[in-house]
This record gives structure tokens, sequence and C-alpha cells, in this order.
């Protein structure tokens, strides 16, 4: 389920508990000074991931709004048990050629993120000892050299703990990963990438698989993280919630599970500075089948908020959910349920411009300050991100001083609706 998106992860919510900017500078990687250490670039960036699977399901390279963005990364390639081999196998690799070639075009810089939900399975073992570091560097770096990309994303999930069930992991991950890091930075072309990791709501995990309390070490290599603050309340929840909360303190105790405030604050905390920092956002909902009895408070049509749900009877969401399957490591797993920005507004739940429907039953939950609508017909619940959440969370972005967002997926938007909106509230584009 999901089977390529950023997601689902049952077992680690278990821990966690300008217009190209015209002044914005768009060049992306930092400099190395005559001593070899790396200086990040600090310019604002507002980025998208671009998901190659997608490109054949109606969001081809032609849609992509590229003036809204000063990075595009192409997701995903994956790792394979083979240290020598990436592939992007799955996510249209004929494509990649093109997508380098337009982003250049549009002054836009391209990346490819490595790894994914289902993509990570082999990066412990890649970097397990120093010959496969070694080797991985030059796997990685061939491949930017072959596709003129201007920087990779690692989107490792997770070092130090279990993403999909199956990947290969070890206590040293973290560790390892910053080596590997290190050594990149020392190759030619590594040290003139732009580096970035998608990461989770808490800090690497460290050797005892806790969130690492120093990871000031890998803001001198990377140039920044991208938060993947998604995912955080799903159908594997105890009850609805928020898919993607900007703040959980607000929320009564049992409802706290992270979000982006307390993430920021981790990250930050653990000396990774503010400005190397960017907010991972969400251009999709969870969907979750909530009985009518469940859904309103009593004898009205106001939303009850953090409702029952039941588990056993999961929607699915738009034509880009994932359909029940079995993952890549043999487990079968249910529909995903989830569904995009376009998806809400092509089912009805939401006008054209992206606003409720008076005739939708529809809450605004001003802690997570995140949207709700429920379809009473099929008794359909969906947590999402609309034009309100994006400028929270802009202004959010504004307020502490970081160095942008990054949205998943750039397909899932409508009519610029997010974006628009996010760009403009942090003031940046
Ligand atoms: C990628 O797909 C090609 C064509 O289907 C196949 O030959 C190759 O083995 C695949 N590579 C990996 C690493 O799965
Ligand atoms: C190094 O990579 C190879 C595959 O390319 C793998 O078989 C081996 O286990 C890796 N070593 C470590 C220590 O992870
Ligand atoms: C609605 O009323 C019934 C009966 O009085 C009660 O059992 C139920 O908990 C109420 N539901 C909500 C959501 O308040
Ligand atoms: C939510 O916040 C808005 C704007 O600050 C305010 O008008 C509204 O009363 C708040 N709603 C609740 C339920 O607190």
């Amino acid at each position: 389920m999901f089977s390529f998106s950023r997601t689902l992860c049952y077992t680690l919510l278990a821990f966690v508990v300008g217009a190209k900017a015209v002044e914005v500078d768009v060049g992306v990687a930092g400099s190395v000074d005559s001593a070899g250490g790396y200086s990040p670039s600090k310019s604002k960036v507002a980025i998208s991931w671009y998901a190659g699977w997608h490109s054949t399901l109606g969001f081809p390279l032609s849609k992509v709004s590229w003036d809204k963005y000063t990075h595009l990364t192409y997701s995903f390639a994956v790792t394979t048990p083979d240290v020598r081999m990436l592939t992007l196998n799955g996510s249209n690799p004929e494509l990649l050629p093109q997508f380098v070639s337009q982003a250049k075009q549009h002054g836009v810089k391209a990346l490819v993120s490595v790894g994914g939900w289902t993509g990570s399975r082999w990066f412990s073992s890649n970097v397990g000892s120093p010959q496969n570091r070694t080797q991985f560097v030059k796997t990685l770096t061939d491949f930017a050299r072959q596709y003129k990309l201007d920087g990779l994303d690692f989107d490792w999930e997770y070092p130090g703990r279990q993403g999909i069930g199956c990947n290969t992991i070890s206590g040293s991950d973290s560790a390892n990963f910053l080596a590997l890091l290190q050594e990149l930075r020392q190759d030619p072309l590594g040290a003139k990438l732009a580096l970035s990791a998608a990461v989770s709501i808490t800090p690497f995990a460290g050797p005892d698989g806790n969130p690492m309390t120093d990871v000031s070490a890998f803001s001198k290599v990377l140039d920044w993280i991208a938060i993947m603050n998604y995912d955080i309340w799903g159908p594997w929840s105890a009850t609805v919630g928020p898919n993607a909360p900007l703040d959980d303190s607000c929320a009564a105790a049992n409802n706290q599970f992270g979000s982006a405030t307390s993430a920021v604050k981790s990250w930050s905390g653990a000396g990774m500075p503010l400005d190397q920092i960017v907010l991972g956002v969400p251009a999709y909902g969870h969907s979750f089948r909530v009985r009518k009895a469940d859904a309103f408070v009593n004898g009205t049509k106001t939303l009850v908020p953090f409702p029952k749900f039941d588990a056993n009877d999961r929607p699915a969401g738009d034509s880009w959910d994932d359909a029940a399957s079995v993952d890549e490591c043999g487990v079968a797993q249910p529909v995903g349920g989830n569904i995009d920005f376009w998806g809400l507004i092509q089912q009805g739940y939401l006008n054209s411009d992206g606003s409720f429907k008076q005739s939708v039953p529809h809450s605004y939950d001003n802690c997570s300050q995140t949207p709700y609508v429920y379809n009473e017909q099929n008794e359909v619940m969906v947590s999402f991100d609309n034009a309100q959440s994006f400028a929270a969370k802009g202004s959010f972005i504004k307020s502490k001083g970081l160095r942008g967002f990054s949205m998943w997926e750039a397909g899932g938007d409508s009519s610029n609706i997010l974006i628009k909106s996010i760009r403009k509230a942090t003031g940046f584009f």
C-alpha cells in the first residue's frame, strides 16, 4: 500500500510517538572552503517531489508548475542489494532526462530522491562497511553525473529504525549514514551537489534506537533536512486525527503524537540549524470510515473531533490510491485510503476553488490547524490540508526562520491552490 509513497509507518508510529523566486537565489549547493569544510548555502527553497510513476497517470511534465519552485525532486531511485546499483524501476526511468532538462530550462534545480518507503530496503547494507560506502559514493556520483543532476535527496525510511518491515537495519545506521555523506562531500562532484535528507519528526535514531541528541555533524554535510510532517495520524491510528498537525501541544494529552512544532523543536534542539530545516507538507489526506452516529455531535451537523472509525472497512481514496496488494516484504496490505487534494475536489468534498462546500459537513481544528470533511452517504471522513492549513504552515515557516517547504507531491495539488497559499504565507517568494 502506498507502495511507492513516503509513508505508512505502522511500525514507526510505535516509536514516535518565484516565479522561480526572482528575488531568491536558486543556487543550490554551498561551497567547500580551502580547509575542505562544506558551508551550506542558506537561500530559501520552494520544493516538491515529483512522483515519476504518476507521469503516466495524469501528471506528465507538461503539468508541472515549474515557476512555483526553486527545486523539484524526482522520486524514486531505489536501493538494491547490490551496492553498485540504484534503479528507477517503477518510476518511469525514461522520463528522468526530460525532467532534468525541463527543470533546467525553467531555472529550477533538479534532484533525485533515493529511497522512499519501498526503496529503503538496502540502505543499511549499502553504507554498512567502509568498502561499501566508498562504492556507494561512486554509485551515487555516477548516477548524478549520468543524469546531470543538481542534487540528491536521501529518503531513507529510516536509519536505525524499521520502515516497511524488511529493510536491512543496524544500530550503526545513523553513524554510517553520516560517514557516507562525509565521504560523498570529499568527492569533487559530491562537493557541489545539493544534498538533502527527508526525515521523520524525530531526529535520526542512535545506537540505542532512541533519537540522537546531537545531529549537528549532519548539518555540516547536508544542505537541509525536509521533515516529513505527515502520516502522523492515519488508518493505523486508534481514532481519526490530523494527517499533518502544525501543533499538538494544544491537543488532549492522549492525542499528542507529534507535529511540525514538536518536530522543529526536536531537530533544532539536537543541533540542526533552523535555516537548514525545510517543512515537508502533504497535498493529500487520509480517509476513515466513520459511522454517522460517531461522526456528529448529537442532533447537529457538527463533526466530533477525533471520532472512532471502522478499521475493518477502510475506504479507497482516489485513482492514485494504492489498491489492496502484497507489499515488497510479502505482507498483505489493505487499500491505502489516501486521497489527493485534487481527489477531494473530484469526489465532491470541496468546491473547485478548494473551499468547503456548505452541503458537506466540515470542520477546521484550531490546534492542528487542519481541516476535515465528511461524506454522510458513504460515511467517509477525511483529514487533509487546504489553502488555510497551508497558509498556517507557511506562516510558521516564516516565523521560525525555516529554509522553506517541500510538498509531497507536486501532482497532488489542484490549480496551484496549495502551492500558491504556502508560497505567499512564507513571504519568501
Ligand atoms: C528493472 O527492470 C528491468 C526491466 O523490467 C529488469 O530487467 C531489472 O532486473 C530491474 N532491476 C532491478 C534492480 O529490479
Ligand atoms: C556490502 O554490500 C554487499 C552487497 O553489495 C552486501 O552483500 C554486504 O552485506 C554489505 N556489507 C555490509 C557490512 O553491510
Ligand atoms: C449521542 O447520544 C447518545 C444517547 O444519548 C449517546 O449514547 C452518545 O454517546 C451521544 N453521542 C455523541 C457523539 O455525543
Ligand atoms: C479558531 O480560531 C479562529 C481564528 O483564530 C477563531 O475565530 C475561532 O473561534 C476558533 N475556534 C475555536 C473552536 O476555537
